[in-house]
């Protein structure tokens, strides 16, 4: 994986630094306000994407989605990521959470674009989070929360090397009534 970051000055005049991390496929880089636009909404409130997420009990707005990226920017330790393929084309999100006194991350992504799911790109997007967390934050756990249903998920974050950590029984409810399991996985450094 390659690295670049950029300090820039944020729209509220803080310092702000941008990620770009490069993979073989994918660019994931920091998130900005104009990659705001109809396509990420469209994903972030579509039944087919979010049906495992937790936003699937919201209904995003531009506005709304513009402020959650605005705090995230703003934020030392929530890293939000906008995912690309090697045409710059914007094909999902990703996040990192960093847990820096105990040295751990959690992570999660979307793959919007569904014509993109089973291309091997979920591992690939995982690989780079980890390979970031490591690396550049010094991280030694790596966690993510996979809902039992997902079985696409569960597959690709142990194609990328996690282990299960726990079952969490009847942990969330779906919109459509079902209660599911949950999952913990991880990885170590
Ligand atoms: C989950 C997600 C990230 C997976 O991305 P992806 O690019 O399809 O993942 P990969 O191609 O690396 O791996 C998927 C694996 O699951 C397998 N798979 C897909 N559907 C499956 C199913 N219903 N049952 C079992 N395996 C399944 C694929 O065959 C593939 O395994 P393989 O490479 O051994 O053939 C993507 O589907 C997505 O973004 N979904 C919407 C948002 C989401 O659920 N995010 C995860 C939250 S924890």
């Amino acid at each position: 994986m390659q690295m670049v970051s950029t300090l820039g000055i944020g729209t509220n005049v803080m310092a702000t630094i941008e990620h770009s991390l490069v993979s073989n496929r994918l660019v994931i880089r920091s998130m900005r306000l104009e990659d705001v636009n109809s396509k990420l909404i469209g994903w972030l409130n579509s039944p087919t994407i979010n049906r495992y997420l937790e936003v699937r009990r919201a209904t995003v707005t531009e506005h709304s989605q513009k402020e959650f990226v605005k705090q995230k920017i703003e934020s030392s330790s929530e890293y939000y990521f906008l995912v690309m393929d090697s045409r710059h084309n914007g094909i999902g999100t990703a996040s990192l959470s960093w847990d820096g006194e105990n040295r751990k991350a959690a992570i999660g992504l979307m793959i919007g674009d569904a014509e993109y799911w089973n291309k091997g790109l979920g591992s690939e997007i995982i690989e780079v989070l980890c390979s970031f967390a490591f690396d550049s934050l010094g991280v030694r756990k790596v966690v993510a929360g996979i809902l039992e249903p997902n079985k696409a998920s569960l597959r690709a974050f142990m194609k990328a090397g996690f282990s299960m950590e726990a079952q969490l029984k009847e942990e969330a409810v779906l919109e459509d009534g079902e209660i599911v399991d949950s999952y913990r996985v991880c990885k170590f450094s």
